[in-house]
């Protein structure tokens, strides 16, 4: 098991409950959905994996949905059954806002990860950046622990955790993840070369549910 993170105020609910408030104001405001998390690229990259390989009535979980673009974006491409987690109030009444105005059919409700969020539910659990956010906290090593085991038991026999992150590499999310889950796929993101190593600023690795 590699080590801990540093922890970060992005460990916080505070962090995010204060940054969704001004978020969910400017969105009201001046129609802003505010930030997407690793870029646009790389939403699109994850959209496009799941409109290739998973069937659209499938029910897909995003965990730590923020503004619930992900999810928005696959209602546009035909899902039917999309349903975003956050633990911060702000953020599901962002997501909802955003949703609305983009005319999208998609369920939000607040639930922090780390307490539980279904038994057997899902087919796919999309994790864009809140495994990071959980890496980060204080009791970072318990917390990734409890994360691990609640998204392996909210997913149904064989589903899938989609999860992108930008703190861990794929040999570290394998290492996390490898006892209660196989690799399934790895969505190619974009690498640079600095000093003769190439490396990836992001990391998107399917895993499926042993
Ligand atoms: C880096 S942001 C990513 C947001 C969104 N996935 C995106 O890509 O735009 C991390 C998100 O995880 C949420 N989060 C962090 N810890 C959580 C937990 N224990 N349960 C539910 N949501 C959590 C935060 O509120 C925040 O929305």
């Amino acid at each position: 098991m590699s080590e801990e993170l540093d922890p970060s105020e992005l460990g916080t609910q505070e962090y995010w409950d204060t940054a969704y408030r001004l978020e969910v104001k400017n969105f009201r405001h001046h129609g802003d959905v505010g930030e997407i998390w690793f870029g646009e690229d790389i939403a699109e990259r994850i959209t496009d994996w799941v409109n290739k390989n998973i069937p659209k009535t499938n029910q897909i979980l995003d965990v730590g949905c923020g503004n619930g673009m992900l999810l928005v974006q696959l209602s546009r491409m035909g899902f039917t059954n999309l349903n975003g987690v956050d633990y911060s109030n702000d953020a599901v009444v962002l997501a909802k806002d955003v949703s609305k105005h983009y005319g999208t059919d998609i369920t939000f409700a607040m639930a922090n990860i780390l307490n539980t969020v279904g038994t057997e539910d899902f087919e796919v659990i999309l994790d864009k950046g809140t495994y990071d956010a959980i890496s980060m906290s204080t009791n970072a090593k318990e917390d990734r622990e409890a994360y691990i085991s609640n998204v392996h038991k909210a997913l149904k026999t064989n589903g899938l955790l989609i999860i992108t992150s930008c703190n861990w590499t794929k040999d570290e999310l394998i290492s996390h993840f490898h006892t209660r889950f196989n690799v399934f796929d790895v969505i190619l993101t974009p690498q640079f070369k600095f000093g003769g190593n190439i490396g990836s600023v992001f990391s998107s690795v399917i895993f499926q549910k042993k």
